[in-house]
């Protein structure tokens, strides 16, 4: 055997039992370093020798797949759900059926958590993972193998012996509580919408067309069935013993109950256990654990009838609505908030709760002074999850959601197809106007934090600033002494010589704040700080990003119509357009760095690149990092001064037939990657 191709397979087969002892049995064999040396070596050496890549290697853990769109995959056995009830009573009859069915009292359960998140079917085939896909509509899904490979919980080749040559499991991938938190935790800095509950967050995550994102996420996944033509175990008990021997991740809560009693018991635990967990569980999944029995059993035409599955109460409180009010955001957007009667509820005293947009009032057929159901599940808000109808007051009337801007008095206007009602006097409406200042000086964008608030409003309502371009206009003659009402009543403040100089310095201290962070801190509609990433390494400067063509838009990966739609409608404005232009006068960056530190040589120097399509062993922007590395030069479309295009898969056959036409090379991957070699 080639030499390298030996030591890749060693390196691999290596990397991945540490991980195995790692993740599933808590130890350290060698040092973190240590095992990051191992996997640089591994590494570099995939890098130099592609073809070499072993489809269970590590290095596939961090991500790096990006594909465009899910390939649908049929499964071989359907999947199915449970039969849910909240009702003892209903779990009573369920072993009574069995009983009869099975003419025996002579069987055993199991128990397990009903995990809350996306369930999925992997195939291991010669002991190797082969492919993952979602549950779909139970009888095909999405193939979603890249994203999985990064769960590291998930093995990639297995352990032990005895594995059948080709079997399925089944589980549930999850985003862990710790790992939401801190997601949201930052997202709240970012100032960029929350994630609405772990379970969303994971199928979303999985869903993602970047893998190395996927691989950010820490997600992790809890197994809970095989499936195989041959017999391999005599109970469902058996199965669980012998996928954990295989290196799976079986969450230790199962436990054998030898009557239904024995069942009430553990739903009596871990009603209030669960929440200790890592995990959000939203039930009880009951099994006859006997394989033979569960086979005599059958399924009806939608579950099996050796399943239920008790779902927990969540917790939940009644209130009544004292009245809605109307929040106006930086976009526009309105959001109607309930009033509430305070409440305690899982902790904390509430006094609001979003109702999100008209639908949702709607949807709960709300009227005035209802008596209200509030509950918290995973989510960090509150939310109205019931009106008590046979409660209403006779003469409470519906409610009638507002028609104009409560701070402007702007007729409102709802875009076809979205749920907002939003108000369109974007540079007339106050809340608008300094929200999106606030929102450009915060910390996380342009940081200008000698600035306050207050201060950002005396500097509107002196008509010295209406947009966030006047504030590079400002001088120190200006706002040395300037006084200005706050909105407390009859308090009027002015501004000292320090706060003056320090304003001034912070503004001209933002120049150096990165092009990323300058477009985030622009404010566009759903674009955040992910998607300002990749709008900047995708064009590279805001003048590329303003003249991109809605096509081009949507081939950044995560940009789909609605953040494109937005970004060709906030550069369509004149307003915005006269504010572009006053930043360029200013001189912050509106073009991105050049990479800098290590000397990578000139390589591409001279050269025009076109970089299109889906790519194997990099993504896209990372290709792109490597061309300016090499001081090439990076443009979108190819014309006849582009000197190469390096195409991946599903590339546009339209690009690929003008770089024909024209006679530029077309290289694939490896053939990149070659030219830049030494
Ligand atoms: S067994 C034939 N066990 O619940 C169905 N499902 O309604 C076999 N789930 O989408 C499913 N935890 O993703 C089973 N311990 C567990 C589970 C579990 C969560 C999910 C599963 C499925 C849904 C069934």
């Amino acid at each position: 055997m080639n030499p390298i191709l030996e030591k890749i397979i060693q390196l691999t087969k290596e990397l991945n039992y540490l991980n195995y002892l790692y993740y599933k049995k808590d130890l350290n064999e060698i040092s973190d370093q240590a095992f990051d040396f191992k996997l640089k070596e591994l590494e570099k050496l995939e890098h130099d020798h592609p073809s070499f890549i072993q489809p269970d290697s590590p290095t596939l853990r961090v991500g790096g797949f990006v594909s465009k769109k899910f390939e649908t995959v049929i499964h071989q056995f359907p999947m199915l759900s449970l039969s849910n009830t909240y009702s003892k009573q209903d779990l009573i009859d369920f072993d009574e059926r069995v009983r009869k069915i099975l003419d025996s009292n002579d069987f055993e359960y199991v128990c397990e958590l009903k995990f809350d998140g996306l369930a999925i079917s992997i195939t291991y085939e010669q002991g190797r993972l082969l492919r993952a896909v979602t549950r779909g509509d139970g009888v095909k899904g999405d193939d979603i193998t890249a994203n999985v490979k990064t769960i590291k919980s998930i093995p990639l080749a297995l352990f032990g012996q005895n594995w059948p040559h080709k079997f399925e499991v089944r589980g549930e991938i999850f985003l862990p509580l710790k790992s939401f938190d801190e997601i949201n935790k930052k997202r709240l800095e970012n100032k960029e919408p929350l994630l609405a509950n772990p379970r969303n967050a994971a199928s979303g995550t999985m869903k993602m067309q970047d893998s190395a994102v996927v691989a950010q996420r820490n997600m992790d996944c809890y197994i809970y069935g095989l499936l195989s033509d041959s017999n391999i175990s005599n109970s469902h008990y058996e199965s669980l013993n012998l996928m954990e021997n295989w290196g799976f991740n079986i969450s230790n809560t199962y436990s054998k109950c030898s009557n239904i009693e024995a069942v009430m018991m553990y739903i009596e635990t871990w009603s209030k256990n669960r929440f200790n967990l890592p995990l959000e569980t939203d039930g009880v999944v009951i099994k006859v654990n006997d394989l033979r029995s569960q086979d005599e059993l059958g399924f009806t035409s939608k579950f099996p009838r050796w399943a239920i599955a008790f779902k927990f109460e969540s917790e939940s409180v009644q209130t009544r609505l004292k009245e809605i009010s109307y929040q106006v955001g930086r976009t526009g957007a309105i959001t109607p908030v309930a009033n509430l009667e305070p409440i305690s509820l899982a902790g904390t005293i509430v006094k609001r709760a979003s109702l999100h947009n008209a639908n949702e009032i709607v949807r709960l057929n709300l009227h005035e002074n209802d008596l209200v159901a509030l509950e918290k599940g995973g989510e960090i808000i509150p939310k109205v999850t019931h009106v008590y109808i046979e409660e209403r007051r006779a003469a409470a009337l519906p409610i009638k959601y507002i028609d104009e801007c409560p701070e402007c008095k702007t007729t409102l206007v709802r875009i076809d197809g979205e749920a907002n009602h939003y108000c369109p006097n974007e540079r007339g409406c106050p809340p608008q106007v300094l929200g999106r200042i606030a929102h450009f000086i915060s910390r996380n964008a342009l940081n200008i934090d000698s600035l306050g608030i207050k201060t950002v409003q005396g500097l509107i309502q002196k008509k010295l600033v209406k947009d966030v371009s006047d504030l590079y206009h400002l001088t120190f003659n200006q706002l040395n002494g300037l006084i200005f009402e706050t909105t407390e009543e009859n308090k009027t403040r002015s501004l000292q010589k320090k706060s003056a100089e320090n304003i001034i310095s912070a503004i001209e201290q933002s120049k150096g704040v990165s092009f990323e962070l300058v477009l985030f801190g622009l404010g566009i509609r759903y674009v955040g700080k992910t998607v300002a990433e990749k709008l900047a390494q995708h064009f590279y400067t805001l003048d590329l990003i303003k003249d991109a063509s809605f096509e081009e838009l949507i081939s950044v990966d995560e940009i789909g119509e609605t953040i494109a739609k937005s970004v060709k409608d906030f550069f369509s404005q004149e307003g915005n357009l006269e504010m572009i232009a006053r930043l360029q006068a200013s001189g912050i960056k509106l073009t991105l760095d050049q990479p800098s530190g290590e000397n990578y040589g000139n390589k591409l120097s001279g050269l025009t690149l076109v970089v299109s399509g889906v790519f194997l062993k990099y993504d896209r922007v990372s290709i792109k990092a490597m061309i300016k590395q090499h001081k090439g030069k990076i443009t979108s479309s190819i014309s006849s001064k582009t000197d190469y295009l390096v195409a991946g898969d599903n590339m546009g056959p339209a690009k690929k037939e003008k770089a024909l036409n024209l006679g530029v090379p077309i290289l694939t991957e490896t053939e990149f990657l070659y030219l830049i070699e030494e």
